[in-house]
């Protein structure tokens, strides 16, 4: 198991190496690079994200590392090929089982906490379908742990006072060309319980910053979740949403880092105020019904917190919205228990 391993990190990082060394020197590396000045980044910033480009064709990956079917039967197992379905290889070009995943795509390296590539997203050059692609998962590779960018974020800074946490690779990128090298993203999934507790591993104050869009908003409403369970005194947990149709690499194109810093620091909303507001958005609270309502969505969240000050002053919080002692939203609480199990 461990030597699997092993020889999986060699794989992932000999990989690395070879689209790196395609965006330098692969007769299509001019439209790659191209493709990122567009984007407004430097060879530098594409240095330190060791951005790669897989080149068009359906064998480059397997030709460069695999001489051998069990070597490209180990690019299967790291997720770098695909088998075929009709695996009759001989009657194929090559004669290989195997094609390789990523082709003529960009390369975002995944690195995990030591710095180890575990896996890669691709993003195609144009308008094709899908838009990025992603490692599947591999024995080292498990997308609900992983933050893209957090390595390169603890190499940028001794302490890290804060991450912001973002939804995609060209954020991060885009947010470290502006100098904001604390940014790291999940890897097109939900930000989970698990990427929470890694991130605060590294930071006592997080700060979600979503896409002003539909997939970004529902992407807040979870982080909310997933984080509930984890403020302990002490954390801090803010959120910005920003201007429909905007992302963080739209927009500190748009502003340049240091109004990106401002606007975060002006506009974030801090996780109580985030929260009551995202409840009682369709909730008239002049009502007695609708502060029933509010209690009834808010209490079993709020139960999600752990004990503490923070934990207190929350349900102080919503008391004095809904007018309810804290013994009254006890029970809501058991109630609302009992009806969802
Ligand atoms: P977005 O659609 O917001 O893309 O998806 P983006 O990151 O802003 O892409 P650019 O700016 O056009 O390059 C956010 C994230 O969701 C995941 C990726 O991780 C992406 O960065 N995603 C998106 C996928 O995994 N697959 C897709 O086809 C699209
Ligand atoms: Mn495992
Ligand atoms: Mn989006
Ligand atoms: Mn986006
Ligand atoms: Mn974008």
């Amino acid at each position: 198991r461990q030597r699997e391993s092993q020889s999986l990190y060699q794989l992932t990082d000999k990989a690395a190496e070879f689209y790196r060394e395609q965006l330098r020197n692969h007769p299509a590396a001019g439209n790659a690079v191209a493709y990122l000045r567009n984007r407004g980044l430097s060879g530098e910033i594409a240095r330190d994200f060791d951005i790669g480009l897989a080149p068009p064709g359906w064998d480059n990956l397997l030709n460069a590392l695999a001489d051998t079917p069990e070597k490209a039967d180990q690019l299967e197992l790291a997720g770098l090929a695909i088998r075929r379905q009709d695996s009759d290889g001989n009657s194929k070009p090559g004669g290989r089982h195997h094609y390789d995943r990523f082709r003529n795509r960009i390369i975002f390296p995944i690195r995990d906490q030591r710095g180890r590539t575990i896996a890669f997203g691709g993003r195609v050059l144009g308008d094709e379908k899908p838009k990025y692609l992603n490692s599947p998962e591999t024995p080292i590779f498990h997308k609900s742990r992983e933050l893209y960018g957090l390595w390169e974020a603890r190499q940028a800074n001794r302490n890290l006072e804060r991450l912001i946490v973002v939804e995609g690779y060209m954020d991060v990128v885009a947010l470290a060309q502006f100098d904001i090298r604390y940014a790291v993203a999940t890897l097109g999934t939900a930000c989970g319980e698990e990427h929470i507790q890694l991130a605060f591993r590294h930071t006592s104050e997080l700060l979600f910053c979503f896409d002003g869009d539909r997939a970004g908003r529902a992407a807040a409403r979870r982080a909310l979740e997933s984080a509930l369970p984890h403020m302990q005194d002490g954390r801090s947990l803010r959120f910005l949403l920003l201007p429909e149709g905007e992302d963080p690499d739209t927009l500190v194109r748009q502003l340049g880092g240091e109004r990106f810093q401002q606007l975060i620091e002006e506009q974030a909303r801090p996780l109580e105020d985030f929260l009551f507001d995202l409840l009682s958005e369709d909730i008239n609270l002049q009502t007695m019904d609708g502060r029933a309502r509010l209690s009834k969505l808010a209490a079993p969240l709020l139960d999600l917190l752990p004990g503490g000050v923070y934990r207190q002053l929350m349900f102080q919080q919503l008391a004095s919205r809904t007018g309810l002692d804290k013994d009254t939203l006890q029970e809501v609480i058991h109630a609302e228990k009992a009806r969802n199990t």
